[in-house]
């Protein structure tokens, strides 16, 4: 219909025609504009002695709110460059410095996927980054974890790409969560039907875009992190302590959404259907826009909770025991990337 009037009414298509030429000028505005900001941004100058300053590059290092970065400062661990110590870029602090004689730069991204997107994008513009290192808190959908535990994420998945399907519509291939099956006293229909469970599309570097449902972690950062089992973890915080000394977790699948998860129900399917050991609001954004980037990524998160709605343990709230255990394990790898560049550039 549209298409119509503009074929029938000269003047409409004469108005649409400018229109669109003022479109195109705004975009090529906009473009110069971007490209101004780039060279001309009041802060390119600092940004390039900090990319000057490392011997090599840089490891950037992201957690997402603050009792995660509250865990790396009280390690003592990060010491800040004495030229340069942070810049503020879109509003998030990269603090420049070094964790055990590494060149690191950590950056608080804020709480789930666009956040965390963003900042990872930014790292890797802006300065010169050879990968990142994630760490925080999570919750466990998979009963055998235990609290402080470190799980070491071998996939990641983005759990709320979803077909959302029309009233008795038919089973698809991919995996579904039928609502009905959740009612109670007794399963039965139900009008919210079923959700099929998608990928998402992966752009990078040369290549066509790919749809993923698993984001795998680089594998060579998998085996220098397999050097972490034996790491000790804190089993107490003040006067309260776990029943049994948390462990470094390997080869488990994790899962990410804008949701923060506290039903039994979800968190048992997520576990049952896709075997998601740690269910967390970042990780997959982190990962996908590191392979976006061609630069390798890892995560440790370390279990706060059950997501399920029991707070059996959270008495105090053991987000601060999860934070620091996920960021022992972080120090701990970047210590080993450390010596492993120092061998590899002899
Ligand atoms: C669940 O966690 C345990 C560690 O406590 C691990 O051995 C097991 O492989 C995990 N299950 C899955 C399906 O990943
Ligand atoms: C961890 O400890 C076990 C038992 O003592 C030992 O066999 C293993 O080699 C150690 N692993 C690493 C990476 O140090
Ligand atoms: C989950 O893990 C079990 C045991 O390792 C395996 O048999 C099963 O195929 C896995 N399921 C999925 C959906 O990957």
């Amino acid at each position: 219909m549209y298409s119509f009037k503009l074929k029938c009414n000269g003047q409409l298509h004469k108005m649409m025609d400018l229109k669109v030429v003022v479109v195109v000028v705004a975009l090529m505005a906009q473009v110069q504009l971007s490209v101004q900001l780039r060279f001309n941004h009041p802060l390119h100058g600092v940004v390039d002695r900090i990319n000057q300053k490392a011997k090599g590059s840089y490891i950037g290092l992201v957690m997402a709110y603050s009792t995660e970065e509250a865990a790396l400062q009280a390690t003592g661990h990060f010491v800040p460059s004495l030229d340069i110590p942070w810049v503020d870029l879109a509003g998030r602090r990269f603090n420049i410095g070094k964790i055990k004689g590494v060149d690191v730069i950590y950056v608080k991204s804020g709480e789930e996927m666009l956040n965390a997107g963003i900042t990872v994008q930014i790292l890797v513009d802006a300065f010169d980054i050879k990968g990142i290192v994630h760490y925080g808190i999570a919750g466990s959908a998979n009963a055998s974890l235990s609290i402080g535990d470190v799980g070491v994420l071998n996939d990641v998945a983005f759990t709320g790409s979803w077909n959302w399907k029309e009233f008795k519509a038919e089973e698809g291939t991919l995996p579904e969560l039928k609502f009905g099956a959740f009612n109670v006293p007794e399963n039965c229909q139900n009008l919210l039907a079923n959700i099929e469970f998608t990928s998402q599309q992966l752009f990078s570097v040369g290549k066509p875009v790919e749809d993923v449902f698993w984001q795998p972690i680089e594998p060579k950062w998998l085996s220098i992190a397999s050097q972490l089992q034996n790491l000790t973890l804190q089993q107490c915080l003040k006067t309260y302590c776990l029943p049994k000394a948390p462990q470094i977790v390997y080869g488990l699948r994790g899962s990410t959404d804008n949701i923060f998860l506290d039903n039994e129900a979800y968190r048992d399917f997520l576990f049952n259907q896709f075997n998601i050991s740690i269910v967390d609001e970042e990780s997959v954004a982190i990962v996908a826009t590191s392979r976006t980037n061609g630069v390798p990524s890892i995560v440790f998160r370390g279990v706060s909770d059950s997501a399920s709605g029991e707070n059996k343990l959270s008495e105090p709230s053991l987000s601060s025991l999860a934070a620091a255990n996920a960021v022992t394990a972080a120090l701990e790898f970047i210590g080993l990337l450390g010596q492993k560049s120092m061998v590899d550039d002899h």
